[in-house]
């Protein structure tokens, strides 16, 4: 029997990256303003190159799968000016955690974007794989490396790439976006509201009506359609290579930077 589209959600709610620790050990840690900023370098440059659709969209049509390929459209419109409005939110945490105005102009993207690449290196530059022009981790560039996906348009890699779209949507609907809210805003470590505009982007994504909601419902209609006996192996290890990576993504920010192994480890000797 083939498997459906709930036992998929299912897998992906399984999955230890779906209920990773990190945006809770960020906000038990309070990490320094550098600390913050190598944080905000890695997720910000991963959560660039989920968002364009490169040739995905193209290629499902080319497959008669065009209900599909105008369910993720939508996602990849929605997703438009996101990177000015990440950066404008990391600007304005940081400088809540430095305690003075670390970035002068938070609508200064590439600044904003340069200065986090500096703390990156900075906090993460020794450790091994560190790619010092990108300032990105191995893992990093592993999770990323998934996406790339979407510049190929053969049947095997286009059916992979939806695996990965209802992966990628159920985390950032589920684990990312409410992650970042609860360390961001509620933890109270940076006194941020949603109501600040500086805080747009988290407003526009979190929560019932937010983007992420509509992205996973599209993600799931667009899968559950193409999902069958024939499809299902290619669909699954679409799933399976972005929640692994991005898994491995978090433990590394995780131990490197809010140090819960560190401090377990000397606990225990
Ligand atoms: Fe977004
Ligand atoms: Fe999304």
């Amino acid at each position: 029997m083939s498997t459906s589209i709930d036992q998929l959600v299912e897998r992906i709610r399984g999955h230890r990256c779906y209920d990773h620790p990190v945006f809770d050990h960020w906000t038990s840690g309070n990490p320094t303003a550098e600390v913050v900023g190598a944080l905000f370098h890695q997720i910000q440059k991963f959560c660039a190159v989920t968002r364009p659709g490169g040739r995905f969209p193209e290629a499902l049509t080319s497959f008669e799968f065009s209900r599909e390929s105008k369910l993720l459209q939508e996602i990849v419109e929605s997703e438009e000016d996101h990177g000015p409005e990440l950066a404008t939110m990391a600007g304005y945490i940081l400088n809540r955690a430095a305690g003075r105005a670390v970035f002068a102009d938070l609508d200064d993207q590439q600044r904003v974007e340069a200065g986090l690449k500096e703390f990156s290196d900075k906090i993460l530059g020794s450790l091994p794989g560190y790619d010092p022009t990108t300032g990105l981790l191995v893992q990093t560039r592993k999770a990323m490396a998934v996406f790339d996906g979407r510049q190929a348009v053969d049947k095997e890699s286009t059916l992979r790439n939806l695996g990965t779209a209802l992966a990628l949507e159920m985390i950032s609907n589920r684990q990312l976006i409410p992650g970042e809210k609860r360390c961001l805003v509620d933890s109270g470590l940076y006194r941020a509201s949603l109501d600040d505009p500086e805080m747009h982007y988290l407003l526009e994504h979190w929560g019932e009506i937010g983007a992420e909601q509509m992205h996973e419902e599209n993600a799931i209609a667009a899968v559950g359609s193409v999902l069958n006996e024939e499809t299902e192996e290619l669909i699954t290890e679409g799933v399976d290579a972005f929640l692994d990576n991005l898994a491995n993504l978090w433990d590394v920010l995780d131990s490197a930077l809010l140090a819960s192994g560190h401090r377990e480890a000397a606990l225990t000797g």
